[in-house]
């Protein structure tokens, strides 16, 4: 059977400078006890981009950044390029972040362009989707997922290929940075949701490949039980990640 390996994401947002950026780094890449069972990644700020990935040396760390144009270059002030974040040392890219919608106005359909573009640069894009409580109470959750999934992956889904090196993550947004975890039950049913929706339109090998990640509010305590269940295969961690301590447990959840 194929075997998806764990990623563990850290999504530092808009926290920490270069300096507080660089000794986190080394914290955790000394807590690390294995990159055989798992893979770490590490989102910081695009100003402390060029010396994380300094400071990532040789230890298996992949970096990426929490956001992207999709144009190449040209008059897009305060924007980046995939192949600038690429030349950085990047190798992913977080798309779609909760905050990004709600905050900043990006729509499923801006997402798709900047996972097509992400893409054709030879980045991994991690796709984020996620329900407010409000539509989680209106029994929506389901059908506003895979409005999300059906916009933000257009492209792909046109050409009926999604490349494996795409990675979704579920962040129900109730569940962000308020501490209250979805419950592993809760969470795998929709995982399990998205997985049959990349089957219905990719086929079998691309459903078994792809890796779907839970985002919100992970922490040591929480991370074995979701990580036990069949559809999740990593963590998008936020507030836990900023910490060494936790974020390496989290790391060494196993
Ligand atoms: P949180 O954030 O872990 O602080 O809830 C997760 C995320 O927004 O990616």
């Amino acid at each position: 059977m194929f075997q998806r390996k764990p990623l563990i994401a850290g999504n530092w947002k808009m926290n920490l400078d270069i300096d507080e950026s660089v000794r986190l780094v080394k914290a955790i890449s000394r807590g690390i006890k294995s990159s055989e069972t798992v893979d770490v990644l590490l989102a910081p700020p695009f100003t402390s981009l060029s010396a994380v990935r300094q400071a990532i040396g040789n230890a298996n760390i992949f970096l990426a950044a929490q956001n992207m144009h999709w144009e190449k270059k040209g008059a897009y002030t305060g924007e980046i390029s995939a192949e600038m974040l690429q030349k950085t040392g990047c190798t992913h890219v977080i798309l779609g972040h909760s905050e990004r919608r709600s905050l900043f106005n990006e729509t499923s359909e801006m997402i798709d362009r900047k996972v097509q573009a992400a893409v054709h640069a030879g980045l991994f894009p991690i796709v984020c989707v996620g329900e407010t409580l409000e539509q989680r109470e209106k029994g929506q959750a389901f059908e506003v997922i895979e409005d999300q999934l059906v916009v933000s992956l257009k492209n792909f889904r046109e050409d009926q290929d999604m490349p494996s090196s795409v990675i979704l993550a579920y962040e129900p947004v109730w569940a962000i940075g308020t501490g209250r975890t979805a419950s592993q039950e809760e969470a795998q049913k929709m995982h399990q949701f998205i997985r049959g929706w990349i089957r219905r339109n990719f086929g079998v090998e691309t459903e078994t490949q792809i890796r779907i990640l839970y985002g919100g509010s992970v922490k040591p305590e929480n991370v074995a039980d979701l990580m036990s269940e069949p559809d999740i295969d990593g963590a998008l961690v936020g507030g836990a990640s900023l910490k060494a301590d936790s974020f390496v447990k989290i790391i060494n959840f196993k």
